[in-house]
């Protein structure tokens, strides 16, 4: 199978101003905090318009510092600190495999290993089909159920042998099929 990697791919020609009903979310969100303080809507900015895109490029990052009033490489900050904003588009399924060294002395680089070998791609990278995309995630605050990995930033899956990681990935590939069927 083959993959793609965004890491190196030129970045994107600049995609249309971020549409009216975006900015109205935008200002709801804004209009929770005093006017000094509006920057603090930063983090919900940035996932409204993941929500609508599927991921934050760094056009969408100066128009959110433009509109709150940041320099871009605040917003850059964030988006890059936090393993939930996409900076580039992903797959139906994220998969976020903990490798911190709590986790590596746990079968935490076993279980992505695996996972590579299974989809046929590297850390880092989207399968072929757009189904899959595979990264390495800091700690899970769940040492102690490792191997772990994190499914779209929300579904937490805990100690992952290779088995399960099987079933999982065959669940999720049913998923697909029976949404298309
Ligand atoms: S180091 Fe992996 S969950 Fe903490």
């Amino acid at each position: 199978m083959t993959s793609s990697t965004h890491h190196d791919t030129a970045p994107s020609a600049p995609s249309a101003p971020l549409k009216p009903v975006i900015l109205e979310r935008f200002a709801r969100e804004v209009a929770k905090y005093p006017e000094a303080g509006k920057q603090s809507a930063v983090m919900a900015c940035l996932a409204i318009v993941q929500q609508d895109e599927g991921y934050v490029s760094l056009q969408r990052e100066r128009e959110i510092a433009e509109y709150l009033g940041m320099a871009p490489i605040a917003v850059h900050e964030v988006t890059t600190f936090y393993n939930m904003y996409n900076q580039h588009p992903v797959g139906k399924f994220k998969l976020n495999v903990c490798t911190n060294l709590p986790c590596q002395l746990r079968d935490g680089v076993t279980a992505l290993v695996h996972l590579e070998k299974r989809l046929g791609i590297k850390m880092g990278e989207t399968t072929a089909d757009g189904v899959f995309t595979l990264q390495q995630s800091e700690c899970l605050g769940a040492c102690a159920d490792s191997p772990v990995m994190l499914v779209n930033d929300r579904t937490m899956c805990s100690f992952m042998s290779n088995d399960k990681l099987d079933q999982l990935i065959e669940g999720l590939r049913g998923s697909v099929k029976g949404e298309a069927a």
